[in-house]
């Protein structure tokens, strides 16, 4: 029988448990014109769940989405190749639409390609010369406006990756052309790296300084997970309680990637009833999945660095900067205050108030039962 559960890449339909608030909260800002900056940790759920508000606002008539990932992207040129593809597949369903559309709004006459491509889906690419790159680009990021302008729908652009734009210096004109697109264009600008996208948001000195509502997605509930959990398990003729659930919970703080990995795991080990030792054994497992990546993180680290972490597993991330504490450890106040700023700015660690935390839940585990 194939496991229910997943854990990778972005979850669709079934495998989608709650976010309700969240899309709630982002359907009514971008209704009502607000450029949105949605914030989450690595493997969190931000595609998956702006993917499913692509799919939500996709059956309303009068709102059109274009979905563009930065991650892709390893130059200007290739980002407004790739983002015109975005915005064509998205706003026109057949090829002539998206010729004539865009040849009324494109002020400069670069040539259209179109590709079939292996899913017999169009593929659309721009081709312009380098003298052209400024006014191209220009045209491209105004598309959404204009056809909102021309057709009266809405469009909401999805820039997921976000923090991948700030390689290519285009801040500044970015923000000088949608800031004019006001209510008929909303923006939601997703990411992962928090150092980055704090400084291109809350720098005084930077172009989207304060342009932004920021919404911060939470782990899904112990509630949620309930029933999602004990409704594939039935499904599938097997059975878990809810203390079961709850001890899964309590290890990986509902965080949904570690949740479906460890519940896959488990639902692997189980044969009819889940019981405690299963959920032991199914963490080491997922520990030794993760083994080579906490590795790697590990090794690229400064011996102050490596001993700061140890130091936050070992206190949960409180009253570090005491004296009994830090006594514990061979570091002083400045030293930890400076390293704990570097693995920060490494998204490495972050803090709520006084307490620090390790921003991988997992990495606690690796630090302290497997690596030592
Ligand atoms: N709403 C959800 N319900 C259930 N599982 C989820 C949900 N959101 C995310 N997950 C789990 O987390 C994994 C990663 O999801 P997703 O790719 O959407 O995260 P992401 O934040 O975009 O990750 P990345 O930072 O790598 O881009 C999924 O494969 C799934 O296991
Ligand atoms: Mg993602």
């Amino acid at each position: 029988m194939k496991n229910p559960f997943y854990f990778g890449n972005e979850v669709h339909d079934k495998e989608f448990c709650n976010r309700i608030d969240e899309l709630r909260e982002l359907k009514n800002d971008v209704g009502n014109g607000i450029n949105v900056l949605l914030y989450a940790p690595r493997r969190f759920g931000k595609t998956s769940l702006l993917k499913k508000l692509q799919n939500e606002l996709k059956s309303s008539i009068d709102t059109k989405v274009i979905f563009f990932d930065w991650m892709s992207v390893s130059s200007i040129d290739e980002f407004l190749d790739k983002y015109f593809h975005a915005i064509a597949s998205n706003l026109e369903s057949t090829s002539d639409k998206v010729m004539n559309l865009f040849k009324d709004m494109l002020q400069i006459r670069p040539s259209i390609t179109m590709k079939i491509s292996n899913s017999s889906d169009i593929n659309y690419g721009l081709s312009f010369t380098k003298k052209e790159l400024d006014s191209s680009f220009e045209d491209i990021i105004n598309l959404p406006f204009q056809y909102a302008k021309k057709s009266g729908k809405k469009i909401v652009v999805i820039f997921d990756e976000f923090q991948e734009a700030e390689q290519f210096g285009i801040e500044k004109k970015l923000r000088t052309l949608i800031q004019t697109h006001s209510k008929d264009v909303s923006y939601i600008f997703s990411g992962s790296k928090k150092s980055i996208l704090n400084a291109m948001f809350s720098d005084k000195n930077r172009a989207f300084y304060k342009s932004v509502k920021r919404l911060v997605i939470k782990e899904i509930t112990l509630d949620d997970w309930v029933v999602f959990a004990k409704d594939k398990f039935e499904q599938t003729a097997k059975s878990i309680e809810k203390e079961h659930i709850k001890t899964i919970f309590e290890i990986t703080n509902g965080f949904p990637y570690y949740t479906q990995q460890l519940l896959y795991h488990v639902w692997q080990e189980c044969e009819q009833s889940v019981d405690e030792l299963m959920i032991e054994e199914s963490l080491h497992l997922m520990l030794e999945r993760e083994y080579d990546l906490y590795a790697y993180i590990y090794s690229s680290l400064t011996p102050n660095q490596k001993t700061t972490l140890k130091y936050i597993a070992l206190f949960d991330g409180k009253n570090l900067y005491s004296n009994d504490n830090l006594s514990e450890v061979n570091l002083s106040a400045s030293t930890l205050k400076s390293t704990l700023e570097s693995l920060m700015k490494k998204d490495i660690c972050d803090r709520i108030d006084d307490r620090y935390y390790l921003v991988d839940p997992f990495m606690r585990y690796w630090l302290t039962e497997s690596n030592g």
